[in-house]
């Protein structure tokens, strides 16, 4: 925790009230023993005085106890009275009867008679002090027993109590003085001593680690031999400094622009030239459909193959997924087996057939009705099913024995993709220990409460943990991941290499933002062929001279779709002024349609667009242009080309990967991007509009914003956000993956060796 000058201040003062306590203890217990020391001289004052007036009287008294009681008290009334402290005399019968009085002294008779009685008894001279009406009264009682007789002498002793009074008030105030005086010294040198220096010291080092400070560590620290370790320190400190500067400015100078050969090359090493690269997912990147009769090739649409095709493009490879196209079987050998790109071989696309009823389990049961929303903070009730559960069970099965059948007895190297294929790694690993399997989690991983819902937790973790790396986008997912292992398995945690041991096996876990590649490699229409293009989408579309911002997006509730429809319809009724000039392009590829809440957010979608386009719209001019269909690279390169600004709105989501397409596309650097908070993305993009899509007045109003930027912050931002991307993109993001996952010991190949934490805790 930071220390700062007002924690100091504290520190001091504790100190030196610590310190004043003591010696107040110390002088107050002193002042109270001088105190009770005056008040037993005083007390003794008062016995001389009592006895020495007492004397005086006795013979007075003697001579008239030997008369009768009236006769007695005829003769000795006047004599008794009292005068300044002296309250007054009392003469009784040794049987306690009152023979006479002082007349002050009456008004103690009560306290009086019973010491009478005890002293006569005991034929002793006794003293005692009575509280009679609030006044501490001092009496001598003194037995004459030869004339059967008692005298009682009564002084008024309050003075005395008056004076400890006094004392105390005046050794209180004394003590006080000290006190202050004391703390204020102790104060006074701890800071000037210690605490100063020592906060300049602190402050020296903040200074070195972040600033690079050249100057000398500060002087007068309150030991000679801080002060030369700290000038050791420095130096050391510097010197590692310059080493890191000197290699990082190397290695970034290397690593700055990641292509497709380097990763070939990569791979190559890291994988080693006898291991294959197995890519297993459930979407397939290229899918067959038949049109019009005929086998018709489409790329679905989603991140994960954006993101995939380009690595297996690079370095060859086999790519495992589900056949799920109308026309997939026709187009593939009877192995399931076909190159792809079609037309333009890289790399082996191998089809996985399920049933009807195992893609209704696995893939729209458990995978998008259950695993889907439980992974996304959208407010979807995530839906269980037992039969689903058994069907993704199958499915994974199914998918790992199409891994293990086209690696045969070869080493490989297998990349298993997502939350639809949880349980394949721990599957291939139980069959084959020696692979070396990572799998990478696109979408977001929950807190532990969120994931506890899942009936089937323990398995999907057991299921991961079969991997030797397990790859999130961000680092708060995989602390989200490892925090959920804690809760849900009894398993051993090394938070501080971020590993999870597992029966013997360790899977590390790191995040790996994943990015795109450039578009100029995708082979999509550029220069004239693009400007002509996009001017026939604009004549198609009504979108000449328009302001133009666009949407990209599968057609999911997470994308915060409604959110930013309603965000335009606050836009245009705030700046009445952009009525006819802005048109919003939404590029919607319907997702999922076999699952009715998918079905159900498209005819939501539509009906909202119509409400917010029939407030508006003109003859020739509507604000929202909802596209639902799918749509293929070409088309979304242009749309992306062509518009102002790009809004990604997602509730939640792992990446977005469209956010990082959009920058890709602005060559000139002239668009505006507006990312919600709870994408990914907004991690990286900084210099994006950042929204929350939830809160319709500031999303209407970046749009305002972005539209109105002034155009030099406008390049500024955009011209950042290209250079990140161009250098974080999809090649570096699998070169880090490989690297490390090429770093992970293979258990079965070294079985002998220690574990992680075995040597961690022997060093
Ligand atoms: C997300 C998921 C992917 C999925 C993609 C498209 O990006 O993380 O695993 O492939 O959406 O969804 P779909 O269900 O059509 O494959």
């Amino acid at each position: 925790m930071a220390t700062t000058p007002h924690s100091h201040l504290a520190r001091s003062l504790r100190l030196g009230f610590l310190i004043a306590a003591i010696i107040g203890l110390a002088t107050g217990i002193f002042a109270w023993n001088q105190i009770e020391g005056e008040r037993q001289i005083d007390l003794d004052d008062v016995n001389r005085r009592a006895h020495a007036v007492a004397q005086q009287l006795t013979v007075t008294v003697k001579k008239a106890l030997t008369l009768t009681d009236a006769q007695a008290n005829q003769a000795l009334r006047a004599r008794l009275e009292g005068y300044s402290r002296l309250i007054g005399f009392a003469v009784f019968r040794s049987d306690g009867r009152l023979v006479a009085a002082g007349k002050a002294v009456t008004d103690f008779l009560d306290h009086i008679e019973p010491a009478v009685k005890r002293a006569a008894l005991s034929d002793k001279n006794s003293i005692e002090v009575v509280r009679a009406q609030g006044i501490p009264v001092h009496i001598l009682i003194i037995p004459l027993p030869d004339v059967g007789g008692v005298l009682v002498v009564a002084h008024d002793i309050s003075y005395i109590d008056v004076r400890a009074t006094d004392r105390l008030i005046q050794y209180g105030f004394w003590i006080l003085i000290v006190t202050l005086l004391v703390v204020t010294l102790v104060m006074g040198t701890t800071w000037f001593t210690y605490e100063r220096p020592l906060h300049k010291l602190a402050d020296w080092m903040r200074r070195l680690r972040t600033e690079n400070v050249v100057e000398a560590p500060p002087r007068g620290l309150p030991s000679a031999l801080l002060g030369s370790e700290s000038d050791r320190l420095a130096a050391t400190f510097r010197a590692a400094r310059s080493t890191g500067w000197r290699l990082s400015q190397a290695a970034l100078h290397a690593e700055q622009v990641w292509t497709s050969d380097r990763l070939r090359a990569h791979a190559v090493a890291a994988l080693g030239e006898a291991q294959q690269l197995i890519v297993v997912s459930n979407r397939e990147p290229y899918m067959h459909q038949l049109r019009d009769g005929k086998p018709h090739v489409i790329v679905p649409a989603g991140g994960l193959v954006t993101a995939l095709d380009p690595i297996l493009q690079a370095c060859g490879g086999v790519w495992i997924a589900h056949g799920s196209g109308d026309a997939d079987r026709e187009t593939a050998d009877a192995s399931g087996h076909l190159t792809v790109p079609p037309g333009d071989a890289h790399y082996t696309l191998k089809r996985v057939w399920l049933t009807r009823e195992e893609e209704q389990g696995y893939y729209y049961g458990f995978s998008n009705e259950g695993l889907w929303p439980l992974c996304h903070l959208a407010h979807e009730r995530p839906v269980f099913r037992a039969e689903d559960w058994e069907c993704y069970r199958q499915a994974n099965q199914r998918f790992a024995d199409a891994v293990l059948e086209e690696i045969g007895n070869g080493l490989a190297v297998v990349l298993v993709q997502d939350y639809q294929l949880a349980l394949v790694p721990q599957m291939l690993k139980s069959k084959r220990p020696d692979l070396r399997v990572g799998i990478f989690w696109h979408i977001p991983w929950p807190n532990s409460e969120a994931f506890r819902i899942c009936p089937w937790g323990a398995d999907l973790l057991a299921g991961m943990l079969g991997a030797d790396l397990i790859g999130f986008h961000l680092q708060q997912h995989c602390n989200n991941f490892l925090e959920t292992v804690d809760r849900v398995l009894e398993s051993r945690l090394d938070w501080d290499h971020f590993a999870v041991e597992l029966k013997g096996s360790i899977s590390h876990v790191r995040p790996f933002p994943i990015s795109v590649q450039s578009w100029l490699e995708r082979k999509v229409p550029a220069g004239e062929e693009l400007k002509q293009q996009i001017a026939d989408l604009k004549l198609q579309h009504k979108l000449d001279g328009q302001y133009i911002a666009v949407g990209v997006d599968r057609i999911d509730y997470t994308k915060g779709l409604p959110e930013r429809f309603r965000a335009i319809d606050r836009f245009l009724e705030k700046n009445p002024r952009y009525h006819g000039r802005f048109t919003f392009v939404e590029l919607g590829a319907p997702s999922r349609t076999h699952i009715r809440r998918y079905r159900e957010h498209i005819s939501e979608l539509e009906a909202l667009a119509d409400e917010i386009n029939w407030k508006y719209q003109t003859v020739d001019w509507k604000p929202i242009r909802f596209l639902a269909a799918h749509h293929d690279a070409n088309t979304v390169h242009a749309f992306l080309c062509m518009a102002s600004m790009c809004i990604v709105s997602s509730l939640h989501d792992g990446m977005n990967l469209v956010a990082k397409e959009y920058i890709a596309a602005q060559t000139a650097q002239e668009g505006v991007l507006i990312l919600s908070e709870f994408a990914g993305a907004a991690r990286e993009l900084s210099d994006a509009l950042i929204i929350n899509p939830y809160d319709t007045e500031q999303f209407a109003d970046s749009i305002r914003y972005g539209i109105e930027m002034d155009p030099v912050e406008r390049r500024r931002r955009m011209e950042r956000m290209y250079r990140f991307v161009e250098e974080h993109n999809v090649y570096r993001w699998a070169a880090s993956f490989l690297t490390e996952l090429a770093a992970t010991r293979s258990q079965a190949s070294k079985p002998d060796s220690l574990s992680l934490f075995e040597r961690r805790s022997a060093l």
